[in-house]
């Protein structure tokens, strides 16, 4: 299997630690090859507005040499884990610049058919409270490109930093982990359907294709896929 991991922490403490956990526990689970991207120092580019993207041109964003390679790691990729702590309740400014450019490959515009077969793992860490909605923050995000399931992981860390967690809620928080991961596992590669939820955005999306009301590079890249015709990405 193939992970790509975003990273969306400056630094490799609590959440680089939990993430440590989830792949040794991938390693047991089966043969998996890693591409990890830290965002901070490898696509840390704040969006300009310019539209670009949205008006079909994706390869010409000014920060397209640092963006297109993670999206193109995370669109080979059968799984996707996305790790932030949580900075002021929701997920760090890092890991948003760079959902910020993937605006265009929501189902609203131009979705990767390949992003319907995948599933994905976010994580975050907070020192007590905010993994709830920074997870949920990003799964939105997840929800929009299509991607077929979604597990998530809250780890609230109560101590000066990973290594200071007490053995006992080490051992809690070590065990919660495994256990998404080995959801995140088992629906990796398999053919089930994405979720109603998403079935339906892609519907609607159709709908709003047929009566022309996105961008020409929309419709065109709609009508390419057979998507206009019946045709379905899962
Ligand atoms: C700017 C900033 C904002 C933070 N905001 C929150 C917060 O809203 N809630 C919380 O519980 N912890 C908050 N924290 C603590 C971190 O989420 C927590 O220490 C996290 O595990 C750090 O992960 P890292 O070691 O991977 O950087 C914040 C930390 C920083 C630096």
């Amino acid at each position: 299997m193939k992970i790509c991991i975003l990273y969306g922490s400056p630094r490799k403490k609590n959440t680089y630690a939990a993430v440590q956990v989830i792949k040794e526990q991938l390693n047991r689970l089966g043969k998996v090859d890693y591409n990890e991207y830290f965002l901070q120092t490898e696509s840390h580019d704040f969006c300009c507005g310019c539209y670009t993207c949205i008006e079909g041109h994706e390869e010409k964003c000014p920060h397209a040499a640092h963006v297109q390679p993670v999206i193109q790691a995370m669109r080979d990729a059968d799984g996707l884990i996305f790790a932030t702590p949580v900075y002021v309740m929701d997920m760090t400014a890092q890991m948003k610049a760079f959902l910020d450019h993937t605006g265009y490959f929501y189902m609203v515009h131009r979705p990767y058919p390949e992003m319907f077969q995948k599933s994905a793992l976010v994580i975050s860490t907070a020192a007590g409270g905010g993994t709830k909605d920074a997870n949920a923050s990003i799964a939105r995000s997840l929800k929009h490109w299509g991607v077929r399931r979604i597990f998530s992981c809250g780890i609230s860390i109560f101590a000066p930093g990973w290594d200071a967690i007490p053995p006992t809620r080490k051992q809690s928080i070590e065990k919660k982990l495994r256990h998404t991961t080995d959801l995140f596992w088992r629906s990796l590669g398999t053919k089930k359907r994405p979720t109603l939820h998403t079935r339906a955005l892609f519907f609607v999306m159709r709908m709003m294709q047929k009566k022309k009301a996105g961008t020409s590079a929309d419709a065109a890249y709609w009508s390419r896929q057979g998507w206009l015709d019946g045709k379905k990405p899962f």
